[in-house]
């Protein structure tokens, strides 16, 4: 349990499971397509150089993987995890048809740098120390039930001087707008998203709870910098209804 929230990896895996098929669908609906203008100003906030290895945890059906593996236009090894079977299946469904689509255009698959999906926890990585250039996450943080021990292993997995970078839900600040917003978000998406998704695990009233109880802005940034990162700036996008988090790995936590 992290707060009043029950965040058990039976739990998480369970309700994410139920909604794996309508995931992609129900996050277009309900964010009205912002979410995809989220996940590209995360890709324009991690530069890579061709040749780097980028790990992005808690992928799901795996967006982000792929916008970064298609904005390194191949020159960037990708790789993928989550610890939910049905999501990551989908993710892979996708990362192979972005390869064959691309290698089908460049004329030839050795041109083109892997996508690798792995079924994985974020809170204990099958990888070696300083493994990436960057590891990224997009609304899966907050999903872990231990948010420290996870933003320690994305920063053990990343070189010393590499990005790690961290897209998440906050609420807006600003009164009127985020009074709409709010209202929005804590008593229409609940029973839309219920509606839609048809889950007994109520992913759409976990949504709003866990955002709720999750730190945002300096509060994370600050839980960042003591899990070995330095530097950490945030961005709030669309009011502040989500937030991009940049640091860089000091090698060392505090
Ligand atoms: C809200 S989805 C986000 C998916 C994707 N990153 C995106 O931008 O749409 C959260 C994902 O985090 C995964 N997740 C939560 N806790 C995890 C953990 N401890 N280890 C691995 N995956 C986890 C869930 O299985 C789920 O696929």
């Amino acid at each position: 349990m992290n707060g009043d929230v029950d965040k058990s990896g039976q739990r998480i895996r369970r309700m994410f499971g139920q909604i794996a098929g309508r995931y992609d669908l129900l996050n277009r609906t309900l964010s009205a397509g912002t979410d995809v203008y989220w996940r590209n100003r995360a890709v324009q906030q991690v530069p890579l150089q061709p040749g780097s290895r980028l790990l992005d945890v808690c992928t799901g059906t795996g967006d982000l993987a792929l916008a970064f593996w298609q904005q390194g236009k191949g020159q960037v090894d990708v790789v993928g995890t989550d610890f939910t079977h049905e999501m990551l299946a989908l993710a892979c469904t996708k990362g192979s048809r972005a390869v064959q689509k691309a290698t089908r255009s460049s004329g030839t698959e050795s041109a083109t740098r892997p996508l690798t999906f792995l079924e994985a926890d974020t809170q204990h990585l099958p990888f070696e120390d300083s493994s990436f250039d960057a590891v990224t996450v997009a609304f899966g943080l907050r999903n872990c039930s231990d948010t420290s021990l996870a933003l320690r292993e994305m920063a053990r997995v990343c070189k010393p001087g590499g990005q790690v970078m961290v897209l998440e839900f906050s609420m807006p600040q600003q009164k009127v707008l985020g009074g709409l917003y709010r209202f929005y978000f804590l008593r229409v998406l609940p029973r839309v998203g219920q509606l839609l998704a048809r889950n007994p695990e109520s992913a759409y009233s976990y949504l709003p709870e866990s955002v709720g109880q999750f730190p945002s802005g300096k509060a994370l940034a600050q839980q960042m910098e003591q899990c070995g990162l330095e530097q950490v700036r945030w961005t709030p996008l669309t009011l502040g209804i989500a937030t991009i988090y940049h640091g860089i790995c000091s090698g060392s936590p505090s």
